[in-house]
């Protein structure tokens, strides 16, 4: 059935499928730089990461393994050097076709609305559970996509991630008289939340853990803004932008200064068997 009700986006209101096609082109606009920004927000770990996630799904060769929302596809290509059949989906057409400049299989894809029917060994996903609301629907899809014994395992941000960040922008959005929490693009849940969720759909969670991960940026917050916080900056009228961004990047200084920063942590996800 056609989903018809409407979503936020800031400051319009959208179809809930115009929403993805945003979010696609959060990633589409950064596809070009992408590696190079991966590497400056996470100082690297997310190579370290990527290496880890291969271990931990115990990918064997000849295994059928789903990346999912796989950017530019660095995991997807460590997950082929392991010697699996490795197929990368993302919402973004052109960090597919980047997947696919590595010489890997890629799809466009949304996560929300997988059609993969009981073919994947694993499916490994890095950073992007987050982004996909409603949580259900793209659990409901790896579920579906896993063989009986299936394994996911998956890096996604947790509950207090980015949350001195997303509160600063949303108290400055509130004193310009608009919603930032309707503008908030993520789902950022704590442990006992998605472990339920993943339960309530049948898979075993062998392990869910929210880890700390601080990230020293490499230079002010303005840029992560400009990438990551759009949904925010669309939201506030294009001539109080500028206002609005330095407004939010001084509550963010006296916060740090104040050492008064909630904890930023990221979740990394679960390895469960169907
Ligand atoms: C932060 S990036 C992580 C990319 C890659 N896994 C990595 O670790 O570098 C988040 C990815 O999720 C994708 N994404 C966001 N929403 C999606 C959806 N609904 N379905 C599929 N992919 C989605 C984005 O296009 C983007 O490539």
């Amino acid at each position: 059935m056609r989903e018809t009700k409407e979503t936020d986006f800031g400051f319009e209101r959208v179809a809930p499928e115009d929403k993805a096609t945003r979010v696609a082109q959060v990633f589409d606009r950064v596809a070009d730089r992408y590696d190079l920004m991966n590497d400056l927000m996470s100082l690297g770990l997310h190579r370290a990461w990527t290496a880890f996630a291969v271990a931990l799904a115990r990918v064997r060769p000849g295994e059928r393994v789903l990346d999912l929302g796989c950017g530019d596809g660095a995991l997807t290509e460590k997950i082929a050097a392991s010697g699996a059949w490795v197929v990368g989906a993302d919402l973004s057409r052109d960090l597919v076709t980047a997947t696919r400049a590595r010489g890997l299989p890629a799809v466009v894809a949304d996560g929300r609305a997988l059609c993969f029917a009981g073919v994947c060994d694993a499916i490994l996903t890095n950073a992007a559970l987050h982004w996909i609301k409603p949580p259900e629907a793209v659990i409901d899809g790896m579920w579906r996509a896993l063989k009986p014994g299936g394994r996911l395992v998956g890096e996604m941000g947790g509950e207090g991630n980015v949350a001195a960040i997303a509160g600063a922008l949303i108290a400055a959005m509130a004193r310009r008289g608009l919603d930032g929490n309707a503008a908030f693009p993520w789902y950022f849940p704590s442990t006992t939340a998605y472990r339920s969720l993943l339960e309530a759909r049948g898979f075993q969670v062998a392990s869910i853990e929210l880890i700390r991960r601080p990230t020293e940026l490499p230079g002010d917050i303005t840029g992560w803004f400009e990438t990551f916080g759009e949904s925010f900056l669309l939201a506030v009228p294009a001539p109080q932008r500028a206002d609005f961004i330095a407004e939010a990047v001084e509550a963010l200084r006296q916060a740090i200064l104040a050492c008064d920063l909630p904890q930023v942590t990221k979740l990394p996800g679960a390895a469960a068997s169907s």
